[in-house]
């Protein structure tokens, strides 16, 4: 088979998401799909708002002419203007459309905004755990991943930052709400991590993006704040989507954001957009952008969310599980029982319970549940945790 060495050597060490949602696949053929107990994806169950089926609906029935066309390969103007003026009120920054690329979800953003700014052997500092396309996202573009520690509450451990970014340092990845852990860094964090950043790059004499991806800033709890990264460090970009608080992800719908006085801003912007061009998103997809701008502000019922997590942090809490309760996104990061979370995870699969190891997120020891799920699910999954927290002597 003819294909290269560096796909070949990269799917051999890819997603551990998929491995297990494949082993989910078998599994239900074999037992059914009513038995199977699948916490591995972020795939929403839950429908998208009624507002967003109503603005479909009422497009499909008023066709604008041309909506099926080619469009600027930023996406349309009206379109960047709705999400820049919803920004400006989120974010506490005054946004234009020209500070605005529509992509094809967070996933395409992350890959124009790397392949724009990384040369080859650059590096990209990512906290672990992290979501664990971004190790493919980086090599994508030639660039190499430094992956750094947190603490027991997932939060960036920034004396470790200072210490590690060098002259070949190009930007810092950051992810809150935070997939797998659930993790919402506050204002003092990012205050003190943009500070980090600008005393090296005044050291270093070199210019270093924060690159902020942001799909669940909107899915908090309690009385949870996401700070606006936008307004602790200007040399700042955004990758978000509507994947998961619109509950679209199939629909690949989402934006980069730049700082309006970052430096080198245009040459940015038009980075950005000949990357959508050339890696073959072109634009993104035009009906979604017709929709969006209309739905500016909407989300799911977050209290839905929430409602699960609690469901399943008190129940696993209260069988003895070590983990800290989520903050924001729909996922727990739990300890596993054993050091090696494999044997932990193929006794959970013994149940039909399927979560995610934490190594497929940097963080060996772990593992991910996702809870956007439907509660029957949910409520399923219970009888194995506790039997296998039962073996482990955890109860
Ligand atoms: C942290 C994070 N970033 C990016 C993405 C990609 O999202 P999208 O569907 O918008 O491409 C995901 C999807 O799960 C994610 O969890």
């Amino acid at each position: 088979m003819s294909i290269s060495d560096s796909v070949r050597e990269s799917m051999s060490s890819s997603s551990w998401i998929r491995r297990m949602f494949e082993v989910g696949l078998e599994l239900k053929k074999k037992v059914g799909v009513d038995n199977v107990f699948d916490l591995t994806l972020g795939n929403p169950t839950m429908e998208p708002p009624p507002e967003f089926e109503a603005e479909l609906r009422r497009l499909v029935q008023n066709p604008v002419p041309g909506m099926h066309r080619y469009m600027e390969n930023a996406g349309y103007p009206e379109t960047r203007d709705a999400v820049a003026q919803q920004l400006s009120l989120d974010m506490g920054v005054k946004f234009s459309r020209n500070d605005v690329m529509m992509s094809t979800g967070a996933a395409a953003a992350l890959n124009c905004i790397l392949k724009t700014i990384l040369n080859k052997g650059e590096e990209v500092i990512v906290f672990a755990p992290f979501f664990a396309e971004y190790t493919h996202y980086v090599n994508n573009h030639n660039g190499s991943v430094k992956i750094l520690p947190t603490n027991e509450h997932f939060i960036p451990d920034l004396n470790k930052l200072e210490a590690a970014i060098t002259k070949q340092t190009k930007a810092v990845l950051i992810n809150s709400p935070n997939n797998p852990s659930g993790a919402v860094y506050d204002a003092q964090t990012i205050h003190d991590l943009a500070q980090v950043l600008e005393k090296k790059e005044k050291q270093l004499s070199t210019e270093i993006y924060l690159i902020s991806d942001e799909p669940y800033r909107k899915i908090v709890y309690d009385d949870t704040i996401v700070p606006s990264v936008f307004q602790h460090y200007r040399r700042t970009v955004i990758a978000n989507s509507y994947s998961k608080d619109l509950a679209l992800p199939g629909e690949r719908i989402g934006y980069i954001a730049v700082h309006p006085e970052c430096p080198h801003h245009k040459d940015l912007m038009d980075g950005f957009v000949y990357c959508n061009r050339t890696l073959g998103f072109v634009n993104a997809p035009a009906i979604m952008q017709f929709v969006i701008r209309k739905v500016q502000g909407i989300t799911v019922s977050i209290a839905e969310y929430q409602r699960k997590r609690d469901f399943l942090y008190s129940n696993l809490a209260a069988m003895g599980y070590s983990l800290v309760k989520p903050k924001g996104a729909f996922y727990m990061f739990p300890q596993s029982p054993t050091a090696n979370e494999f044997e932990f995870i193929e006794e959970l699969q013994k149940y039909n319970v399927l979560v995610v190891p934490g190594t497929g997120f940097g963080t060996p020891g772990y593992f991910r549940a996702s809870y956007c799920m439907e509660d029957k699910t949910l409520q399923g999954s219970l009888n194995g945790f506790k039997k296998v927290a039962e073996k482990f002597h955890l109860c």
